[in-house]
């Protein structure tokens, strides 16, 4: 099975999708790492990144903008850079992306900071559903526009489910298209309505209750939007428009257990009904077998003690290893109908490392996984 760089090599954006806690984050930024390893420029835009994963790339101070990863801290560990390649980092903050396309699309300054002011507008732009998806698919498609790197890789936010993420710019767009903010923006809208009672009870109360003038905010807020909105559909339209692009390939991540491989099995057939492109899977954190029998704690606690000489302390080290043995049988075969269904199409397995993934030299770890053949992999792995 193929290694992830013949997997990517024909596009030019890579989206690690997956369900909570699987490795997305690892992986977006190994798969960086080894191509700029391998001569490219590359991008890595990563969300939340572990706070040691960070400082060991040096981004402790990373705003929304891209920053290049010292190549003296790619030397150290081994990895050539002098063929050109380039690592580059950012940490996506939906916030601060949101707030640019606002910018973006005011016609003046005032209007910009009438939106950026609203307390609506300060609520909605975190908690928007989707929001914080389509903000990191605007970076990229930002980044993708100024064509600065040879290869973009998208680390994806840590949603429960990872549909959420195809489906971010038509929510976006759906909001905002919606009869809940139509009904404001028209002048004869409900805003207005309220807003023309301007003094009365009603009004003065919710004013005490909520501690603002909520009603005066939605209607300031929807009239300052509504002087954006062609700008933002057409915006959401491309941005999604680009998921579905030749240069565009996703990679599942997930973990070996049950659900989050059904998860991976339904995600990809969603892929491939939205005219997607599937590059690979990546089964991460796998247990292989290290035999091929089934082992059974009695016969192994004897081996081991002949090794050992504390009955007690075999005993235990042979329970561990036959429950082991039961998760790589476990992990097999959800491997196989996960496999099953690819239908022959790449499925890479990477380990279950001793260590936590949080620095270039763990990166470099999984890259010895992740840049190479199947062969190779379960060499490695079982070795
Ligand atoms: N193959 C591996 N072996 C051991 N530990 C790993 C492996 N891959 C990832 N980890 C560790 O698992 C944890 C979760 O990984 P990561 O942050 O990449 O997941 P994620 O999918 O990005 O999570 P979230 O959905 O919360 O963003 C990290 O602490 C990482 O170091
Ligand atoms: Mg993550």
């Amino acid at each position: 099975m193929a290694s992830v760089e013949t997997v990517i090599e024909d596009h030019d954006i890579v989206i690690c999708a997956g369900s909570g806690g699987v490795g997305k984050t690892t992986t977006s930024a190994a798969i960086a790492l080894g191509m700029a390893a391998r001569g490219k420029r590359v991008c890595v835009l990563t969300i939340d990144p572990a706070k040691r994963l960070a400082d060991s790339l040096g981004l402790e101070e990373l705003g929304n903008e891209a920053t290049q990863v010292d190549p003296k801290l790619l030397e150290a560990q081994g990895v050539a850079t002098e063929n050109g390649g380039e690592l580059w980092a950012m940490m996506l903050d939906a916030k601060e992306t949101f707030d640019a396309l606002v910018a973006r699309h005011a016609e003046d300054a005032e209007a910009r900071d009438r939106v950026l002011n609203n307390r609506i507008y300060q609520q909605i732009s975190g908690a928007l559903a989707g929001s914080q998806e389509y903000m990191a698919m605007e970076k990229l498609f930002e980044l993708h526009s100024e064509g600065r790197f040879d290869l973009l890789v998208l680390d994806t936010p840590p949603s429960r489910n990872a549909l959420d993420f195809l489906d971010a710019p038509m929510r976006l767009t759906q909001f905002i298209e919606g009869k809940s903010l139509q009904i404001f923006i028209k002048p004869s809208g409900m805003a207005a309505r309220f807003a023309s009672r301007g003094t009365g009870m009603a009004l003065s109360v919710l004013k005490r209750i909520v501690g603002f003038d909520l009603l005066a905010d939605l209607s300031e807020f929807f009239t300052a939007f509504s002087g954006m909105i062609d700008g933002f559909q057409d915006r959401a339209h491309r941005v999604g428009s680009l998921l579905a692009d030749q240069r565009t390939c996703f990679l599942i991540i997930c973990g070996p257990q049950g659900e989050p491989i059904e998860e991976a099995v339904f995600f990809h057939s969603k892929l491939i009904e939205n005219e997607m492109n599937f590059g690979a899977a990546v089964v991460n954190r796998v247990r292989y077998r290290l035999g091929t029998r089934q082992v059974k704690v009695r016969d192994l606690t004897e081996r081991i003690d002949s090794e050992l000489d504390d009955a007690d302390l075999s005993a235990r080290l042979a329970r561990t290893l036959s429950e082991y043995d039961v998760l790589a049988v476990r992990d097999q075969k959800n491997i196989d109908l996960l496999a099953e269904s690819l239908d022959g199409e790449p499925l890479i397995r990477i380990p279950y490392l001793d260590n936590d993934v949080h620095d270039i030299a763990g990166l470099c770890e999984i890259n010895k996984y992740l840049f190479t053949d199947e062969k190779d992999r379960v060499e490695k792995a079982t070795s």
